[in-house]
């Protein structure tokens, strides 16, 4: 089968396969945001970016290291390898969220430590509070998409409002 290059649209990485994914490896973005490596074009360089959607990007930016920093400790701590892995998976989506924000922001990627505090022992306990800042981050970036008068920015919490919808379902699974 012969190899093709393709790139997500939202995060801009690279993906070698004979199909576009499913799903983003790296951002978690639907297949529709797929594209011919040869056709995609960076736009995260935003002139004159609003102080709304400014603003909107630091409070996301925030939220998903912090995600990222949770799922990180939650990762560490599961007993169990399955658990691990999808906290790990998890931590992975939400880094890169980070990445991408810090792109548009233009400002060096965050460096990500596990949040000992935030997380818990027990995986199930962790799949809770993962829903209750799945259902925050959701919430958020609906109103931002909204509130968005460029349309990259509009696009992009538009996609990081679907990923993190399915992460929802994907904790409600796990309760
Ligand atoms: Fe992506
Ligand atoms: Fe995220």
């Amino acid at each position: 089968m012969e190899l093709k290059l393709f790139r997500c649209r939202i995060c801009g990485d690279p993906y070698l396969g004979s199909e576009p994914p499913s799903y983003c490896p790296f951002c978690g973005a639907p297949q529709k945001y797929m594209q011919p490596a040869e056709e995609y074009v960076d736009r995260n360089d935003i002139p004159n970016l609003s102080a709304r959607s400014r603003a909107n990007l630091e409070k996301a930016l925030d939220l998903e290291v912090k995600n990222a920093a949770f799922y990180m400790c939650a990762s560490n701590c599961a007993p169990d390898p399955l658990s691990k892995a999808m906290f790990k998976a998890l931590w992975r989506t939400e880094a890169e969220h980070a990445s991408l924000i810090c792109k548009i922001l233009k400002m060096p990627k965050p460096e990500i430590k596990p949040d000992d505090k935030a997380c818990l022992k027990d995986p199930k306990a962790n799949f809770a509070a993962a829903h209750q800042r799945e259902e925050r981050a959701v919430a958020f970036y609906g109103q931002s998409a909204q509130e968005a008068s460029e349309d990259r920015v509009k696009e992009v919490f538009t996609a990081l409002t679907e990923v993190e919808t399915y992460h929802i379902a994907l904790s409600e699974a796990q309760k």
